[in-house]
């Protein structure tokens, strides 16, 4: 007999303990893989009889998949960003989105100061340096960095994780500056972070932070203009999504030294090869996307993402809902 209980499909393999909390609920079913996204074509087979979805950053939910699904009623994504998703067409149709904000913003602060600090004290570098057996004496200039402590730092998109760099960057003296769609003036008053336009940061800024979500108004955001404003010995740190960056304006300012260095954890496409020119420029420091990437957060982001998918499924409100 066909069981009466809701279906749910979960894009990729989450530890047992957050499934089973599902399972107590709605019949499930996964992509049994850790390491790779569900095949486009079975998520488009998989979705004719869901009810929910819970969905990683690397699926697409578009009009297509949206389509194909004639029972959805929820998407719970895990992850607070959800430019995977076209969120008008599933609002169109009556399809709840949600995300997981705030359990990630303290991780991914962390993950944005250690490129700030790895980038400009020249860790990959040194490294492989000592690895490689190059180090013959203590020199006075071997590998010299630049400062952090003091200098001035811009973040570009003052939300969560924005704020969160920002109190960490005071930690260090820093002077913090910020650019955001709409002025934040409590922040201002309540953290001591000071407004400019972005031309303005751009210029004053040692360091600059990428922190914005990726929407319309932000791809590209930082392009061949934005990165001529920049000082030579500046920093750009990208976090937030790769598209936000122009990659070949960056390349070539990085290449030509008109800026410092670039630390980068997220790319234009997902996965980059180590074979992509920026990966290669010995100023850049490339990381796989790790942002949130600790246990604890990865945990509270499943479990998250799984509260929110029961919470839509069984008529109440989500605890964090994007429509
Ligand atoms: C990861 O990139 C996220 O948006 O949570």
């Amino acid at each position: 007999m066909e069981s009466t209980r809701g279906k749910i499909y979960i894009t990729r393999r989450l530890p047992k303990e957050v499934t089973s909390r599902l399972q107590e609920v709605f019949d499930c079913k996964w992509w049994d893989h850790e390491d790779v996204p569900v095949p486009r074509e079975l998520l488009l087979q998989e979705i004719k009889t869901a009810d929910g979805l819970l969905s990683m950053v690397t699926d697409r939910i578009d009009s297509e998949l949206l389509d194909a699904a004639p029972r959805l009623r929820a998407v719970s994504n895990m992850a607070v960003g959800y430019d995977n998703i076209q969120v008008e067409e599933a609002k169109k149709r009556n399809v709840i989105v949600c995300n997981t904000p705030d359990v990630l913003t303290e991780t991914t602060a962390d993950l944005t100061v250690a490129l700030l600090l790895a980038t400009s004290r020249r860790l990959e570098e040194s490294a492989i340096f000592l690895k490689n057996d190059e180090w013959k004496s203590w020199s006075p200039f071997l590998l010299a960095g630049l400062d952090v402590h003091h200098k001035t730092l811009g973040i570009i998109g003052l939300g969560r994780i924005g704020q969160a760099v920002a109190r960490r960057a005071f930690g260090f003296g820093m002077k913090v500056l910020y650019y955001n769609r709409h002025r934040r003036m409590a922040e201002e008053q309540s953290l001591g972070v000071e407004y400019r336009d972005l031309e303005s940061l751009l210029r004053e800024s040692d360091f600059v932070c990428v922190l914005t979500p990726l929407t319309a108004d932000t791809y590209h955001l930082i392009s061949e203009r934005e990165l001529s404003q920049m000082k030579p010995t500046a920093v750009l740190i990208n976090t937030a999504r790769g598209p936000v960056v122009d990659e070949v304006a960056l390349y070539t300012a990085l290449k030509n030294n008109q800026i410092w260095a670039a630390g980068l954890d997220v790319f234009d496409r997902e996965p980059v090869r180590a074979s992509h020119p920026l990966v290669h420029l010995p100023n850049v420091l490339a990381l796989p996307h790790i942002g949130s990437a600790t246990v604890d957060t990865r945990m509270a982001m499943a479990n998250l993402a799984v509260d929110n998918l029961i919470l839509a499924l069984t008529g109440k409100e989500p605890k964090y809902r994007v429509c």
